[in-house]
């Protein structure tokens, strides 16, 4: 009977085994081959740091927000959070089906009638109204991802992403965080102003070269021809061929 037990127990935790390892195929496979980050929940402090960014981004809305995580897994960021804020609306998009419809039970389970999970790409889909985009995406993928959301989002669209900068965009501020002991940044962005702050730069730059060079300019312009006797002679002359004009 025991030795029954032990066979039963090996046999269901070897067919969980093989379970795992063709789903860690079909997900590296299903990343791209590396090309994209694979199923790998947030944790610890960093998770926290996460949540608490777009916390503060939610806490003060005076108007419902639309909040995302691309590639948001099993929800374990957009959860907590839906859950807090009622008022809002939480999409999670993810096109690994496993993590998805663990999502989708968790919402069911918790009751929550603000949170959807889609299935599809993140580099394919439009994120031009969403107010709040979260993501945990590969260093590779930060460069094209980073370009996108720069053309597409709203000018008060806030970024959050966690470990890995995303290019293109404008960086308010990086956060210092953790995962297990190990130091990690959080990187926060909005769409870039580049264009407009260098013009503007420009603008203000003319404005002090202007304020700066033209008194000199102008004192120089004043000063050289007192200082030069022709100029001076030429004054007179001038002078005195109009007072002699006025005089005939
Ligand atoms: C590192 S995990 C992060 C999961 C979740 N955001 C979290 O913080 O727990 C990255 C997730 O993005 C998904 N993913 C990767 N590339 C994607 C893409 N192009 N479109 C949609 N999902 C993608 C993966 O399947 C994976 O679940």
């Amino acid at each position: 009977m025991f030795m029954q037990l032990i066979a039963w127990v090996a046999l269901f935790f070897g067919f969980a085994a093989i379970i795992y390892l063709i789903y860690q195929v079909y997900s590296y496979v299903r990343c791209g081959c590396g090309k994209y980050g694979p199923f790998v929940s947030s944790y610890g402090k960093i998770k926290m740091d996460m949540i608490a960014e777009a916390r503060a981004a939610l806490k003060n809305a005076k108007k419902p927000m639309k909040i995302t995580d691309l590639g948001c897994g099993s929800g374990v960021l957009l959860l907590p959070l839906a859950q807090e804020f009622p008022e809002h609306e939480f999409i999670g998009l993810e096109w690994d089906i496993v993590p998805l419809t663990m999502g989708k039970i968790k919402a069911k389970l918790a009751g929550l009638k603000n949170i959807k999970f889609v299935k599809g790409n993140y580099m394919k889909e439009s994120h031009a109204d969403m107010d709040v985009i979260m993501c945990y995406v590969l260093k590779v993928t930060g460069e094209p991802l980073g370009k996108k959301l720069a053309s597409e989002i709203k000018d008060t669209a806030v970024v959050i992403s966690e470990m890995f900068p995303l290019g293109h965009l404008e960086e308010v501020k990086q956060i210092k965080s953790s995962l297990a002991g190990v130091p990690e940044k959080i990187f926060v962005y909005k769409k870039p102003t580049a264009k407009i702050k260098t013009t503007a730069k420009t603008a203000s730059t003319k404005k002090s070269v202007a304020k700066k060079e033209t008194p000199k300019t102008v004192k120089k312009k004043a000063v050289k021809p007192v200082a030069k006797a022709p100029v001076r002679t030429t004054a007179k002359k001038v002078s005195t061929s109009k007072s002699q004009k006025k005089g005939a």
